[in-house]
């Protein structure tokens, strides 16, 4: 089916209707609008003041004539909106609705049609004021605003595409959900909000004595949280009772959670006011930089960020980068579980370890920060995390699912992990097979792929494990589960991984024996609260020692970089290629080496990389591979399958974009063949993938043309500020958000 519009009908001219008609008369791409508004006042001023083109004065001879209908009525009027205009309509017409409850508007289509058209789509535009009426229509009302399309199994991709785009037109944002959830989500972040407000100004209003004087010394923070309450009444008594069981929940949580908090007012309970208060301003932070600002979607990759990398340019000056993402997820763990107060500093403010961070204030932890990379966490001890309120939420964070499974298949408590849609594709049969050796009771969706389902209350015991891959996740899984567990927890890895568990669990005064390759802990110890300096992370690092290796004319230095040596396979790898890299200042900050990183051009070769060195900078291959593009001669990876299965399959990416530049390279199963060689432009795919996108950056400084890079809004879980830091550098990239 393919629409047509030449007339646009709106039924309903409010605030939503009469803003809506203004904007699409202005842009002109849905033909002409007419008006319709049972109050023929409102029809009237809406064409003395240009919001319609004309209004119309019958119905049916409207609705017979229209492309494309749009009802903005109340919830409530809707059943007999649609049955006056169910005879009129054709196969043909597109029709849609502002209603901010869905499943009641779609029960009401069912009763009147029977058969839902295929050109039904309901919406539901996230944008208001108090102000009602076609002479508040605003132009700009839905600018920057979401707008949630709700299609129906009935509805037709046709119909979706057009009222996508005419939602587009108006500058707003469109999402796709499915009915319940969408109702569901409502209740929470709209509904209950109103209901609150509502509640309060009438409650304070009915103060006899001083209800005068109460508003008029009523500050800021009074004014901004009942704003809302200067709503529509009607309006929203219909809303409460479209959605009255979502509601009702809602309403019931938050009793609870108040009841909660007043008691530990009555009581003096800092720890429970100070919890929720920091668990709370966290969460809206972290809610609008994790979901991208947005609490209707769960996914960063519902984010656009495009990068956008001019050719040529080299890389000088010092800088730091962010701090290292492997110790700051350990460092929240191990604070939250130990006794006492941890200070961290240099903690990576990215989104994978704030997912962590959330994760055990969701716990019951107070967390402080971060600031500026402190954090100050008021640790719980080894028993003391308390049942999340619902799925600890993830993100895109590998780390944070697999190590957390370890810990909490011991806790007392049930718990649920999930994350975002490339964190769902990844394995955690690596984690769950051992676990439940251990004793622990885990459910996985197939494959082994997330959410994870913990049982609690499970008896953990202690086993060996030898693990089939070199992975310092599952390692760490297991130790930390080991923590609990009866008897002994040894794991046992066939090529060293970064040890940072270890090293922290020492650190903690937490023992841990390490025999060769196997480490092992018993339970029964304690974590002693710490002091945790996290280094800069030599993976973040590692796109700008390549980009200082690539490009002539570079001399950079990195400074406090963390230089374990678990994890200088990239500083190996880049001296056997012939870089030339020298480490100063080399220090030792709480328990973990560190050192400056000076880095200059120099002409590198093709090599065979060491496999020995592949766990070592398993994190590092992506930017290797733009490495090898510009050395001279080939370069083979081999044994390195685990690439296939981060946050993308990063052989595959690198080979289609490399490829895309006009590399000689093929894919193997375990790794790449690439041949050095000149390099253009293109598109790249990022996949999402953080250290796809800013490896595709940094190649542009050998890159005769653009080299745009898709999907780039991951960045952010590792790397902040990524963008800015490498044009400080010299890089020539700029950053699009749309
Ligand atoms: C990490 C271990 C590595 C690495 C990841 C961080 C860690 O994963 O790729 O970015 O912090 O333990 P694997 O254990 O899957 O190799």
């Amino acid at each position: 089916m393919s629409y047509k519009i030449n007339t646009t009908l709106i039924i309903g001219l409010g605030l939503i209707g009469g803003s809506l008609a203004k904007v699409l008369r202005h842009n002109r791409q849905f033909g002409q609008i007419i008006g319709f508004d049972r109050d023929s006042d409102e029809t009237q001023l809406g064409v003395e003041s240009g919001v319609i083109d004309s209004a119309a004065t019958s119905l049916p001879d409207a609705v017979s004539i229209a492309d494309l209908i749009i009802l903005a009525v109340p919830v409530k009027a809707m059943e007999n909106v649609l049955t006056d205009i169910a005879p009129f309509i054709s196969e043909e017409t597109l029709i849609t609705d502002v209603g901010s409850t869905k499943a009641n508007v779609v029960a009401a289509a069912h009763r009147v049609f029977g058969t839902i058209p295929t050109g039904f789509v309901p919406g539901h535009p996230i944008a208001g004021s108090e102000k009602s009426g076609v002479a508040a229509a605003d132009e700009t009302l839905f600018e920057q605003h979401k707008v949630i399309l709700t299609p129906l199994a009935e509805s037709s991709s046709a119909a979706v595409t057009i009222l996508t785009s005419m939602w587009q037109s108006t500058g707003a944002e469109v999402l796709v959900m499915e009915i319940d959830k969408h109702d569901e989500v409502l209740a929470a972040t709209s509904h209950l909000p109103h209901m609150l407000a509502f509640s309060l100004v009438d409650t304070l209003a009915q103060e006899q004595d001083n209800n005068t004087d109460i508003f008029r010394y009523a500050a800021g923070g009074f004014r901004d949280f009942t704003r809302i309450a200067g709503s529509d009444p009607t309006m929203w008594h219909d809303i409460c009772l479209a959605n009255k069981d979502a509601l009702l929940t809602q309403l019931d949580r938050f009793t609870t959670g108040l009841a909660n908090l007043r008691t530990a007012i009555e009581c003096s309970d800092s720890e429970t006011m100070l919890g929720t208060f920091t668990r709370a301003r966290a969460a809206r932070e972290h809610f609008s930089r994790i979901l991208s600002g947005t609490a209707y979607s769960q996914d960063m990759s519902d984010k656009q960020v495009t990068f956008r990398a001019q050719p040529g340019g080299s890389v000088s000056g010092k800088i730091r980068v962010p701090g290292d993402k492997s110790i700051s997820h350990r460092s929240i763990m191990l604070g939250s579980l130990a006794d006492g107060v941890t200070e961290v500093t240099g903690f990576l403010e990215g989104e994978d370890s704030l997912a962590t961070l959330q994760s055990f204030r969701d716990m019951g932890v107070v967390i402080e920060g971060p600031n500026d990379g402190e954090v100050t966490i008021y640790g719980v001890g080894l028993n003391g995390l308390k049942e999340p309120p619902g799925p600890l939420y993830v993100g895109n964070s590998g780390t944070s699912m697999r190590l957390l499974s370890g810990l909490l298949a011991a806790q007392a408590f049930d718990t649920e992990l999930t994350g975002d849609a490339s964190l769902t594709k990844r394995p955690m049969g690596r984690v769950a097979d051992p676990l439940r050796l251990m004793g622990a009771e885990i459910e996985t969706a197939e494959n082994g792929r997330p959410p994870l389902k913990i049982k609690g209350g499970q008896a953990l015991s202690g086993i060996h494990y030898d693990m089939p891959m070199a992975s310092a996740q599952v390692k760490s899984c297991l130790l930390l589960a080991g923590l609990y567990a009866d008897g002994e927890t040894s794991v046992t890895e066939p090529a060293p991984t970064r040890d940072h568990t270890e090293r922290m669990l020492t650190g903690f005064g937490y023992p841990v024996k390490q025999n060769g390759s196997t480490a092992a802990v018993s339970a029964g110890g304690q974590l002693h609260a710490s002091r945790i300096d996290v280094p800069a992370d030599i993976s973040s690092a590692t796109f700008f020692m390549v980009a200082a290796a690539i490009a002539p004319g570079s001399d950079l230095t990195l400074e406090h970089v963390g230089i374990n040596p678990t994890r200088i396979g990239i500083i190996n790898i880049l001296r056997l290629m012939g870089a030339d890299l020298e480490l100063l200042n080399e220090r030792e900050v709480g328990g973990e080496p560190v050192a400056d990183i000076h880095i200059r051009y120099a002409p590198l070769k093709g090599i065979h990389i060491p496999e020995d060195q592949v766990p070592l900078a398993i994190d590092e291959f992506p930017a290797l591979f733009v490495a090898a593009a510009c050395a001279e001669g080939t370069t083979v990876v081999s044994g390195a399958e685990e690439l296939r299965v981060k946050e993308s399959d990063r052989i595959q990416a690198m080979v289609d974009g490399l490829k895309t530049l006009g590399v000689d390279i093929e894919g193997t199963p375990d790794g790449a063949i690439i041949k050095g060689g000149p390099m253009g432009g293109g598109v790249i795919e990022s996949h999402d993938d953080h250290r796809i996108a800013m490896s595709f950056c940094v190649a542009s400084l050998r890159a005769t043309d653009t080299i745009t890079i898709n999907e780039c809004a991951n960045v952010a879980t590792s790397f902040p500020g990524f963008v800015e830091l490498a044009q400080t550098a010299g890089i020539k990239v700029e950053k699009e958000e749309g």
